[in-house]
């Protein structure tokens, strides 16, 4: 498997293992005010992540540039920030709003990169 297409499937199994272990406490402890955390980890983090790591390994060539890695880490860095951030704003902590936006706009710059490298290589197949 190309390397950014395992980086990526490697993440989303991390996103899958933390989001499902949170909506299990949610279950249990019937505390479901992570809800949303839990629902933007298991999309935004396993779900996407795994459907980039399917996109680079199906376009290898794309996944063989240097701005596909750049897209990696944006999309790790900030998918991460976004989700963690989430939690302690949840928790209460407000202070982590503008952490919050950050990451927020970070992820969806990961989006317009993906953009940028997935839209001309579906275009030369
Ligand atoms: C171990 C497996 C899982 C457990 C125990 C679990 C548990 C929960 C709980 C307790 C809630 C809160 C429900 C509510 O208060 O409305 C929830 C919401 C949610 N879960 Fe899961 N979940 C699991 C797996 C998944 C998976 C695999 C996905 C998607 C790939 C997912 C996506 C969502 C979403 C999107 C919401 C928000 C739904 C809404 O707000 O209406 N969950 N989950
Ligand atoms: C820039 C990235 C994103 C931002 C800033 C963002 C922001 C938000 C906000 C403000 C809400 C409403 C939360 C609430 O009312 O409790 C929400 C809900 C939701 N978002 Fe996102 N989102 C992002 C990315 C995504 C992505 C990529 C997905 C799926 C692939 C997604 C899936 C959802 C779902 C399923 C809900 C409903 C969750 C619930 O009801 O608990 N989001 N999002």
């Amino acid at each position: 498997m190309q390397k950014v297409a395992r980086n990526f499937f490697i993440l989303a199994i991390i996103y899958a293992l933390c989001g499902m272990a949170l909506g299990l406490h949610m279950g249990m402890s019937g505390d479901h005010g992570q809800a949303p955390t839990h629902a933007h980890i298991m999309l935004a983090g396993w779900v996407t992540s795994a459907l980039f790591s399917f996109f680079y390994h199906l376009f290898p060539a794309a996944g063989e540039k240097a701005l596909a890695t750049v897209h990696f880490w944006l999309a790790a860095l900030s998918g991460i920030g976004l989700v963690v951030s989430l939690y302690f704003l949840m928790s209460g902590n407000e202070a982590m709003e503008p952490l919050l936006g950050i990451a927020s706009i970070g992820y969806f710059l990961g989006m317009v990169l993906f953009a940028v490298i997935a839209l001309p290589a579906i275009s030369r197949k």
